[in-house]
């Protein structure tokens, strides 16, 4: 009988557990997002005059002018793959323009970062979207997006970045 009931009772724990433990936009995640930021300004990935590359058409639903950087950042003293998609629009938007003045037509900045050990069903992807001033970015219930966004309905990123070739989750490869 001791052993059903201590059976039960760590079922009952997980379960509460799993149902407070939202996947994304909890303390510790919106923590992790606002270091990542000061990491990316203090390594010229973020913030003004931050390292850009070629300016390209986007599709659905990332913007219609992008740029990506691929490579490694580094958070307490380890390189992690990071890869940053900043997304501009607004009036007169186009390539030649973004490639001038990039601050002007900046919208929002997505953020993929690899996380050993974070997400082990997903990649271990981290998950964020910036607006372009750093903050971050909700969703319509006001939920901040960092961390594991998500599956389910409406599609977030875990649930239409599955669909990439090659298993890593990542549509752009070099
Ligand atoms: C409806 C589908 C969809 C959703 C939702 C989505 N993405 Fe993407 N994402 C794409 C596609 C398609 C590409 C590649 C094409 C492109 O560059 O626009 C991409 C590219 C990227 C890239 C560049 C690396 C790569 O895979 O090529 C990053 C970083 C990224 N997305 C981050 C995010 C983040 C963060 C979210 C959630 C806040 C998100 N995406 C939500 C479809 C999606």
């Amino acid at each position: 009988m001791k052993t059903m009931k201590m059976i039960y009772f760590g079922a009952l724990l997980l379960a509460v557990g799993t149902v407070n433990a939202a996947p994304f936009g909890g303390e510790a995640d919106v923590k992790y997002a606002k270091d990542l930021w000061t990491s990316m300004v203090n390594e010229s990935l973020a913030g003004k005059g931050s390292i850009m590359s070629v300016p390209y058409t986007g599709q659905h639903p990332h913007g219609a002018i992008l740029d990506a950087l691929d490579g490694p950042i580094n958070i307490d003293g380890k390189l992690h793959r990071i890869i940053i998609k900043r997304n501009y629009g607004g009036p007169g938007v186009s390539k030649s323009a973004v490639a001038n003045d990039p601050e002007k037509y900046l919208k929002a900045v997505t953020v993929m970062l690899k996380r050993p050990g974070y997400d082990p069903d997903n990649k271990d992807w981290f998950w964020v979207k910036y607006k372009a001033d750093g903050s971050l970015d909700t969703n319509p219930a006001g939920m901040k997006l960092a961390g594991m966004i998500a599956k389910g309905k409406p599609k977030g990123c875990i649930s239409c970045h599955t669909a990439a070739p090659g298993g890593d989750m990542v549509y752009n490869s070099d």
